[in-house]
This record gives structure tokens, sequence and C-alpha cells, in this order.
């Protein structure tokens, strides 16, 4: 029986959406209140067992290097000024027992590229692949549920959810056969189709958990549109040779990539944060 430790988070991409706010800092330092949603991401790896953190970065790492780093002087000047709530938030940010290990991509060239960029951390053993881009609030988190599905079936897994047939051009869209509640067998993918060429509109959300057999096919992919190696190809000859397994995660999903899904979770978890929900939510109110 294999288990899932590693999880990987592509961040270097370009983050044009939201330029000029990803000028210098990626966009996964992006908070959603007060977190960065790299740390929601991490902490959905930590959720799940997962112990090793393989962040794939590029351009602008540093601060996403620094905030799972140990801040010294902060928490000096914290302990000092007494303020122990802070420092104690401060210091989970990474748990003691977690490692956290960065790759530099040295040129955006694609989902599938960044994760082939893993490849000599995570060697032969399965894996998850986190974008921290797609926030997704779930009880259980998202890919604890998927490692729960792994560990029955043992093989790949994709995220996926239901889209509006009119988006199924934004995400790589799965054919499936229904295998057990909530579990589906892939028998296909499509890199965004237009709606009219759509097989479902069952899309890949940003959770994946994939065999170290991806890297071998990822290795073989030819460059597509704009130049970028997709890591639905490297899935869709996977696919081919292995069981692919589709798992329909519960939670709500924000595509925190796009300025509109951005300010939905912001508005979300806004509503549920202790400190401020009551003060927002009668703000919100007061809006209408
Ligand atoms: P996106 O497709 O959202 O691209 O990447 P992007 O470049 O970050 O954002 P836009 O479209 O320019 O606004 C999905 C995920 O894959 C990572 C991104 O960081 C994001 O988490 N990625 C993408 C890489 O790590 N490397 C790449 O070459 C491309």
């Amino acid at each position: 029986m294999k288990k899932i430790t590693k999880a990987v988070f592509p961040v270097a991409g370009m983050g044009s959406r939201f330029l000029p706010a990803t000028k210098v800092s990626p966009k996964e330092m992006m908070p959603i209140v007060d977190k960065p949603l790299i740390q929601y991401a991490v902490e959905e790896a930590v959720a799940a067992g997962i112990t090793d953190m393989v962040f794939i970065t590029g351009r602008n790492k540093r601060a996403i290097e620094d905030h799972f780093d140990k801040a010294y002087e902060l928490e000096a000047e914290l302990a000092m000024r007494g303020k122990e709530e802070l420092l104690r938030m401060v210091r989970e940010v990474t748990p003691s027992h977690i490692n956290c290990i960065y790759i530099r991509q040295t040129e955006p060239l694609g989902l599938g590229h960044a994760v082939l960029c893993a490849k000599p951390v995570v060697q032969d053993e399965p894996f998850a692949v986190i974008l921290a881009d797609d926030l997704i609030d779930g009880e259980p988190p998202a890919i604890r549920q998927m490692v729960d599905v792994f560990q029955r079936h043992q093989c790949s897994i994709l995220g996926v959810q239901n889209v509006p047939r009119e988006q199924t051009g934004q995400y790589g869209i799965v054919s499936c056969d229904p295998l057990e509640t909530g579990i589906e067998r892939v028998n296909a993918i499509v890199e965004k189709p237009r709606p009219e060429q759509a097989p479902s509109t069952l899309a890949v959300v940003g959770r994946y958990i994939l065999t170290p057999r991806i890297f071998h096919h990822l290795e073989k992919v030819q460059a597509g549109a704009g130049g970028e190696i997709q890591l639905t190809d490297g899935i869709a000859a996977l696919m081919r040779e292995e069981q692919m397994l589709a798992y329909r995660f519960g939670g709500t999903r924000y595509d925190c990539g796009s300025k509109l899904g951005y300010l939905q979770a912001t508005v979300a978890l806004g509503l549920k944060h202790p400190e401020v929900r009551e003060g927002f939510a009668a703000y919100l109110n007061s809006l209408k």
C-alpha cells in the first residue's frame, strides 16, 4: 500500500490576470482575509497527513520562501511586546514536522513542465498536486478526501467539479463512467474544449493525485498552444496505461486566479472569520 507524503505546489505562473499586484510578488501570496492563498493550500496538505511540501517557484520566489521560513526578528519583537496570540499564529504557519523544498522553474513553460520539475524530489512515489489559486473550502479538506480515495484505489485521481457548459473552454474536461458515489472512471480528457465540443461539463480543478509514471509522459509531451507543456496532455497519456479516477470533492471552490473568484472567496471567508464576520455581515447588509 502506497501513501501520499508529498505535495507539489506549482507557484511559478505569471499571474498576469492580477497585474500589477503580481508585478513583484506571486499571486499565491495574495491574502484572503488574513492568510495568503499558498498558506490555505499548505494547511490543506497538512490536514491530509502530507509532510513534504515541494514548491515549484519562478521569478519572485522569495516571498513564498520567506513566508514558510522562521521569522526570527518578527518573533523576537512579538515576544518582547507580549503579543502571545500573534506569536503563536506566526509560528503555526510552518508546523515543525513538515519539510519545505523549493525547486526553481527557470521559465514558465506550463503547468505540465512545472510538475515535471518536481521529479528529482518526488522520484517514484505517488504524490498530490495542489494549485493554490483554486481555493477549496471543504470539510474535510478536498485533498484529504482525495487521499482517502487513493488509499482504497491506489491510482491517479483528478479533483473534478461540474461547471456551466459555457465555461468548458477554461478547463480540462473529462469524460467518465460512474464507478461508485462521487467517483468515476475517466476515459478521456480534453483541454479547454469549446462548449459544443465538450464531452461533458465535468472540469478538472486544482487538485490531483498522480502516480510517478506521469513524469515519463510529461517528458515526452510536446509544447502545445502558447508554447506551454500541458499537464492535461501528460494525464491523457497516463490514462491510456493506468486506471484514472475522477472524484467529485465536497466543498466550495473559488477560482482565485480570476478577479471575480478572488472577490467571492474574500466575501465567503470574511463572513466566516471569527474576528470580522459580524461587522462584515452588517456592512454587506447596509449595501442592499
Ligand atoms: P494559470 O493557468 O492560472 O496561469 O496557472 P498563471 O500564469 O499563474 O496566471 P495568469 O493566467 O497569467 O493570470 C495555474 C497554476 O500553475 C502554475 C501557476 O502558478 C498556477 O498556480 N504555473 C503555471 C506554474 O507553476 N508554471 C507555469 O509555467 C505555469
